[in-house]
C-alpha cells in the first residue's frame, strides 16, 4: 500500500455507537474507540434515532480525538478519512460523515466514504487471511444479510432478511422476558441455564429453496407464548426463572438453527471455500458453534470487540478502497435504505 494512503482514521456512527479508530496497512489497529449509548436507549428497548443523533454530536469529537492520541500518532499523520456513510439510521450517519468530511478538508487529506455491511465482512480481514470466494453472513441489530465475497473489494447480496434483523429479534425476546437490553448477550445468557428442546419457535424459511430471512413471526411467538395465548392480547403473565430460562434457549436456537442452515445452504450453492461472519450477533456461541459444525469449510470469526460496530473495520476497509483507487468529494451524502434482496429475487 506504499502509494495510497495508509494510516487511515475510521469514523462510525450509523447507529448507536459514536466510533473512531486508527489503521495503518488495512490491518494494523492503532486505536480503536467506541462509545456506545446503550444506557440511553436501555429504557425503551431499542434505539431512539433522535437520542441516538445527539448523542453522536456529542460524541464524535472527543472520541476522535481519543483514537488519534491512543494510536501513537498525531493528527498531521493520519493520511486518509474513511467514513461509514450507509446504511443505517440517516440522522446518526450525518455526524460521522460530516466529521469525516471536515476532518479530511481541515486536514488536506483523500475522504473515503464506505459501506457499514462491507466493512462488518472486513472485520474479519482484521485479524485472519481470509480463503476466497467467501459466504460472507451479516447479522446484526439492524441487519441480517447474506453476501458472495470473491475478492476483498467483491461483495455481491446474495441474502437478506425481509422483515426484522436478527438482532432485533434477540433484543425484542429479552424485553418480552424483562431481560436487559441489547438483548443479545442476555438472552445468551439465560440460554445456558435452560433447556433448548422444550418450546418448538418457529424456524421460518428454515428448509426453502431460498436465501431469505424472516424473523418477525418468532417475535410474536415468544411474545404469545408469555402473554399465555394465541390472541396477541394481555399483560405478560408472572413465569419462573426457569421457564424464562427455557424460553431464551428455545428461541436462540430457532435462531441460530435458520442462521446456520441459510450458511450452508450459501456455501452448496457458491461453491465457497470458506465462510467469514460479522455483526453483534455473531458474539453468541452457539451461533459461532452450528456454523463452524455445519458449514463445512473454513470459518472465520471477529473477536468480539470487531464484531459489534467499530470504526477499526471501517478504517481497515477503507485502507484497501483507497488503494483501488476510491475517493470521495464533499458532496457525498448518507443513504439510509436497508440493505434488502427483492422478496423472490434468486441470485442463482
Ligand atoms: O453490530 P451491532 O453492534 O450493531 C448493529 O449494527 O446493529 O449489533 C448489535 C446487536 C444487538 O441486537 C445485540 O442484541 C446483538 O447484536 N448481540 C447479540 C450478542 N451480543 C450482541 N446477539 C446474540 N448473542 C450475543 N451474544
Ligand atoms: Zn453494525
Amino acid at each position: 500500500m506504499s502509494n495510497s494512503p495508509n494510516i487511515v482514521l475510521g469514523i462510525e456512527s450509523s447507529c448507536d455507537e459514536t466510533a473512531a479508530a486508527v489503521v495503518s496497512d488495512g490491518q494494523n489497529v492503532h486505536s480503536s474507540v467506541v462509545a456506545s449509548q446503550d444506557a440511553l436507549h436501555e429504557k425503551y428497548g431499542g434505539v431512539i434515532p433522535e437520542i441516538a443523533s445527539r448523542a453522536h454530536v456529542e460524541a464524535m469529537v472527543p472520541v476522535a480525538q481519543e483514537a488519534v492520541e491512543k494510536s501513537g500518532f498525531t493528527k498531521e499523520d493520519i493520511e486518509a478519512a474513511a467514513v461509514a456513510h450507509r446504511p443505517g439510521l440517516a440522522g446518526s450517519l450525518l455526524i460521522g460523515l460530516t466529521f469525516a468530511k471536515s476532518f479530511s478538508l481541515a486536514m488536506d487529506i483523500p475522504l473515503v466514504g464506505t459501506d457499514h455491511l462491507h466493512a462488518h465482512l472486513y472485520a474479519s480481514m482484521l485479524e485472519h487471511e481470509i480463503t476466497f470466494p467467501a459466504v460472507g453472513l451479516v447479522v446484526s441489530g439492524g441487519h441480517t444479510a447474506l453476501f458472495l465475497w470473491k475478492d476483498i473489494l467483491d461483495i455481491t447480496l446474495i441474502g437478506s432478511t425481509i422483515d426484522d434483523a436478527a438482532g432485533e429479534a434477540f433484543d425484542k425476546a429479552s424485553s418480552i422476558l424483562g431481560l436487559g437490553y441489547p438483548g443479545g448477550p442476555y438472552i445468551e445468557r439465560a440460554a445456558q441455564q435452560g433447556d433448548k428442546a422444550r418450546f418448538d419457535f418457529p424456524r421460518t424459511f428454515i428448509r426453502d429453496d431460498t436465501l431469505k430471512f424472516s424473523f418477525s413471526g418468532i417475535k410474536t411467538a415468544v411474545l404469545y407464548h408469555c402473554q399465555g395465548h394465541s390472541q396477541g392480547k394481555g399483560e405478560i403473565r408472572d413465569m419462573d426463572g426457569q421457564e424464562i430460562n427455557d424460553i431464551a434457549a428455545s428461541f436462540q436456537e430457532a435462531v441460530t438453527d435458520v442462521l446456520a442452515a441459510k450458511v450452508q445452504k450459501a456455501v452448496h450453492e457458491t461453491g465457497a471455500r470458506s465462510v467469514a461472519a460479522g455483526g453483534g450477533v455473531v458474539c453468541n456461541t452457539r451461533l459461532r458453534e452450528k456454523i463452524s459444525e455445519t458449514c463445512g469449510v473454513d470459518v472465520y470469526f471477529p473477536s468480539p470487540v470487531y464484531c459489534i460496530d467499530n470504526a477499526a473495520m471501517i478504517a481497515g476497509l477503507g485502507c484497501h478502497l483507497l488503494q483501488a483507487g476510491v475517493k470521495h468529494d464533499l458532496f457525498l451524502d448518507v443513504d439510509s435504505e436497508p440493505v434488502r434482496m427483492k422478496p423472490d429475487k434468486r441470485i442463482f
